[in-house]
C-alpha cells in the first residue's frame, strides 16, 4: 500500500503545482533571486545535501494553498546556490503515522551513506488522544524518488517525554556509527534527546543532549549540530525564549556522556524573519545554510501573514550563507560569492564620503540590489548612521548604526503601510577602526550583514515598485565613509 499511495499523493501535489504556478509567478510580491517554491507555502529548510556534485534542498511544502497544512517535501537542486531547478515532491503524507490535515511529514535532515541518500523525518499523526510525532526514515537511489521504510516509524519518543512534541532528528555519523539529536520537551522545558544507531532503523537511547532549564524556552525547533574548526556547534530555533528565535552555541559533545557543554551562545540573525536554519557541507568543505524567511503566530511581533499570502504563495529561504568561525567563539554568517554571479551593473563605486552634521547622500535609485560600505570609525563622530532604503515621498526603510549605543536596527514601521516594528541588535566591534555594513535588497526583503558578517538581520518588506530612492545620512556628527559599492541584481527565479 505504501508506495502505490505515496506516488499517488505526490502526483496530486504535482497536478496542483502545475494549475497554480502561472497564476502564483505573475504576483508582484514574488522573490527575484530568493530562493521560493513555485506556489503555495512553504517553510523549514529540510535535509539539506551536497550529494552527487549537486546543492539539494529540501523544504516544508503545502502546494495546495498558501497556508500551512499537510506538509510536503519539495525538493530542488543547484549547481550555483543561485539558480534552482525544482525536482518532483520528494515525500507526500501517505501512511497513517505521516497524515492529517495539521500534521504530514515535518522536518528532517539528510545523509548520505555506501551511495545512498537517507532523509529521516518527523511523521506527524493524529489519534484520539492527541497529536502523535515519530522519526522515519525514508531512502532513494538515484536523490529524486524516495521510498518510506516499510519498518516506520523508526524511533518513538523516549517514556516521560510527551509524544506531540518529539520532532526535527538531526542526523549524522561520527566514527562509523549514526547519531540522532531530537527536540523534545519535559514539564514545559525544552529538550534535546540523543540517540544512536549502527544502521538507521534501530535507535537507542543515550541521554539528554543539551537542555533549557528556562532560559531558552520551551522546545527547539530544527536542531542542528556540526563542527567548525575542531569545536561543536549546536544550533535550534526555540520556542518561548522572547526575541531570540536562532541560537547559536559553541562547545563540545562529550560522545561517551552524550553530553554537549556549551562555552559560548550567539544569535545567527536577529532580523524578524529567519528561523529553522540548516546546513550542509560541501565539496570545498564550506558550512553553507538555509534558513525560512518567515515566521510563526507565536513570536513577539506577529501581526499576520504578509501580502505574499493573497497572490498565493508564503515563504521564501533567505540568501544561502557560509558559516565561519573567529577565534573560537563567535560565528560569521557570510552570504556565499557565488551571489556575485547576480551582479547586473555597478550602481556606485564611491571610495570616500564625509557625511558632516545632519547631512545627506543621494544613492542611485535601485529596487534590487545589493550595497556594501565600510565606516571608518575612527574618523566618525556621529550619533547615527541611517540608511534610508527603498523610499517614495510616504515609504522608506531605515537601516541604523546607533554609535551611542552601539546597536543595529532595522525599522520597517515605514517600510509600506503593512510591515512594522524595529529589529535590534548589540554590537561590540569586532575591529575596532571600522564597521563593514552588506545588504541584499529584494522585492519582498531585506538582508543586512553588519560588524565583520556577526550582526545579521534578516526582515521581509513589501516596497511598491516606485520605491526606489535610497539614501545615507549623517546625524549629529561626521560619518566617514571609506568605501561604498552598489550593483542591481538579476533576476533568476
Ligand atoms: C519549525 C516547525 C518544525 C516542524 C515544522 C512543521 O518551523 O514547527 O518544528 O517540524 O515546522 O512544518
Amino acid at each position: 500500500m505504501s508506495s502505490l499511495q505515496l506516488k499517488e499523493n505526490i502526483e496530486k501535489a504535482e497536478l496542483a503545482i502545475r494549475e497554480k504556478r502561472q497564476s502564483v509567478q505573475l504576483g508582484k510580491t514574488r522573490q527575484k533571486y530568493h530562493f521560493m517554491a513555485e506556489c503555495g507555502w512553504i517553510n523549514d529548510p529540510n535535509g539539506l545535501i551536497y550529494f552527487r556534485g549537486k546543492y539539494h534542498l529540501f523544504y516544508q511544502f503545502n502546494p495546495f494553498g498558501p497556508e500551512w497544512s499537510r506538509m510536503h517535501w519539495g525538493h530542488a537542486v543547484s549547481d550555483n546556490m543561485v539558480d534552482w531547478t525544482y525536482l518532483p515532491i520528494a515525500l507526500a503524507p501517505s501512511e497513517t503515522y505521516d497524515s492529517h490535515e495539521r500534521g504530514g511529514c515535518f522536518s528532517g535532515t539528510a545523509l548520505e551513506h555506501e551511495g545512498t541518500l537517507y532523509l529521516l523525518y518527523t511523521g506527524t499523526s493524529k489519534t484520539e488522544e492527541g497529536f502523535v510525532q515519530v522519526q522515519c526514515l525514508a531512502e532513494s537511489f538515484d536523490g529524486i524518488t524516495f521510498s518510506k521504510y516499510e519498518g516506520n516509524p523508526v524511533l518513538k519518543v523516549t517514556e516521560g517525554y510527551e509524544e506531540c512534541d518529539f520532532r526535527d532528528p538531526k542526523i549524522w555519523k561520527h566514527k562509523g556509527r549514526f547519531y540522532l539529536a531530537c527536540a523534545a520537551k519535559k514539564s514545559g522545558y525544552a529538550k534535546l534527546l540523543l540517540y544512536r544507531s549502527e544502521n538507521l532503523k534501530s535507535w537507542e537511547y543515550i541521554s539528554v543532549m543539551a537542555e533549557s532549564r528556562g532560559e531558552w524556552g520551551e522546545m527547539w525547533e530544527c536542531p542542528d549540530f556540526y563542527s567548525i574548526n575542531g569545536m561543536d556547534i549546536l544550533t535550534f530555533s526555540p520556542i518561548g525564549a522572547g526575541e531570540r528565535t536562532t541560537v547559536y552555541m559553541i562547545g563540545k559533545l562529550d560522545y561517551r556522556t552524550g553530553k554537549f557543554c556549551c562555552l559560548k551562545e550567539g544569535e545567527i540573525d536577529w532580523g524578524f524573519d529567519y528561523y529553522a536554519p540548516q546546513t550542509l557541507e560541501d565539496a570545498q568543505g564550506r558550512r553553507i545554510m538555509f534558513g525560512w524567511a518567515g515566521g510563526w503566530d507565536w513570536m513577539p511581533w506577529w501581526k499576520g501573514r504578509g501580502p505574499s499570502w493573497k497572490e498565493g504563495w508564503s515563504g521564501f529561504f533567505g540568501i544561502p550563507r557560509e558559516v565561519r568561525m573567529i577565534s573560537e567563539d563567535i560565528l560569521q554568517f557570510i552570504p556565499v560569492k557565488e551571489l556575485e554571479y547576480l551582479r547586473e551593473k555597478e550602481l556606485a563605486d564611491i571610495p570616500e564620503l564625509n557625511l558632516t552634521g545632519d547631512n545627506s547622500f543621494s544613492l542611485p535609485d535601485a529596487g534590487i540590489y545589493e550595497l556594501k560600505l565600510t565606516i571608518d570609525l575612527e574618523n566618525t563622530s556621529a550619533r547615527l548612521c541611517i540608511l534610508r532604503l527603498r523610499g517614495n515621498k510616504d515609504y522608506y526603510t531605515d537601516v541604523v548604526l546607533d554609535f551611542e549605543n552601539m546597536e543595529l536596527t532595522v525599522d520597517r514601521n515605514h517600510s509600506d503601510g503593512w510591515s512594522s516594528d524595529i529589529s535590534r541588535s548589540i554590537f561590540y566591534p569586532v575591529n575596532k577602526e571600522k564597521i563593514d555594513i552588506h545588504i541584499f535588497m529584494d522585492q519582498s526583503s531585506v538582508e543586512v550583514f553588519a560588524n565583520e558578517y556577526t550582526n545579521v538581520h534578516t526582515c521581509c518588506i513589501y516596497p511598491e515598485n516606485n520605491q526606489m530612492s535610497n539614501r545615507v545620512i549623517s546625524s549629529g556628527g561626521t560619518v566617514f565613509i571609506k568605501g561604498m559599492k552598489m550593483w542591481s541584481l538579476k533576476n533568476s527565479n
